[in-house]
């Protein structure tokens, strides 16, 4: 499973990085607001900084809501660094948009995915990944968890090379549960990510350990 952090925060980024399980980067325009980002050169300038801390995918959204609107800025998107993977809503433009950077080696993340039926059009398009919202799900009483399921299954009954990325997780058990049902990608804060190493049990373990150790050799 890859673990991709899903921030604009540099420091951030740069902690998850250093931790050495690091695979990519999502980004969105509200998580780009929340850094205080914004105007073209601002925001290129960003994902190019994003870019040169992390050794995979980073994920840059459009804005635009029109097919013509969506080429222009993914085209822009991609100058930036190879390892820019363009952004596009689930929407109708969104999908023709979709299928035209797949035929063009531009690859795609399918964002705000809410149901497998949207997900398989996704992979028809040629997207390179699909973000399924979990936490989104979680939030209106409906389990993110089965959609996971659902879209596993759906792309393994036609070898769809489309990647299931998991979004929106919340907490140290969306990971792993989307383990579980097989999500190639997770994305997820810092704070998810580091709280899967936490044990107390690991804590008490090495503090006996040290403890016996320093006795031993007094
Ligand atoms: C996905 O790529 C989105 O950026 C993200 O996971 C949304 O998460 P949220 O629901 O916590 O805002």
């Amino acid at each position: 499973m890859k673990f991709f952090i899903d921030t604009a925060n540099l420091s951030e980024i740069q902690q998850a990085q250093d931790m050495g399980v690091l695979d990519g980067v999502t980004t969105n325009p509200s998580l780009m607001a929340k850094e205080g980002i914004s105007g073209i050169e601002n925001i290129q300038a960003h994902y190019a900084a994003i870019c040169s801390i992390v050794d995979g995918d980073v994920s840059a959204e459009v804005i635009s809501t029109d097919y013509q609107g969506m080429i222009k800025e993914g085209l822009e998107l991609v100058k930036i660094d190879p390892k820019i993977v363009v952004k596009v809503p689930m929407i109708s433009d969104g999908v023709k948009a979709i299928r035209y950077f797949s035929d063009n080696g531009i690859r795609t993340n399918c964002t705000l995915i809410f149901s497998s039926g949207q997900a398989l059009v996704a992979a028809k398009a040629g997207a390179s990944y699909v973000s399924p919202f979990i936490g989104r799900l979680d939030d209106v009483s409906t389990n993110g968890m089965d959609l996971i399921e659902s879209i596993r299954v759906i792309y393994d009954n036609y070898n769809f090379e489309t990647e299931i990325l998991a979004a929106s997780v919340r907490h140290p058990m969306h990971i792993i549960q989307c383990a579980h049902l097989g999500a190639d990608v997770m994305t997820g804060p810092l704070s998810a990510i580091s709280a899967l190493i936490k044990h107390p049990l690991t804590d008490i373990g090495l503090e006996k350990f040290l403890a016996d150790h320093a006795k031993a050799t007094k």
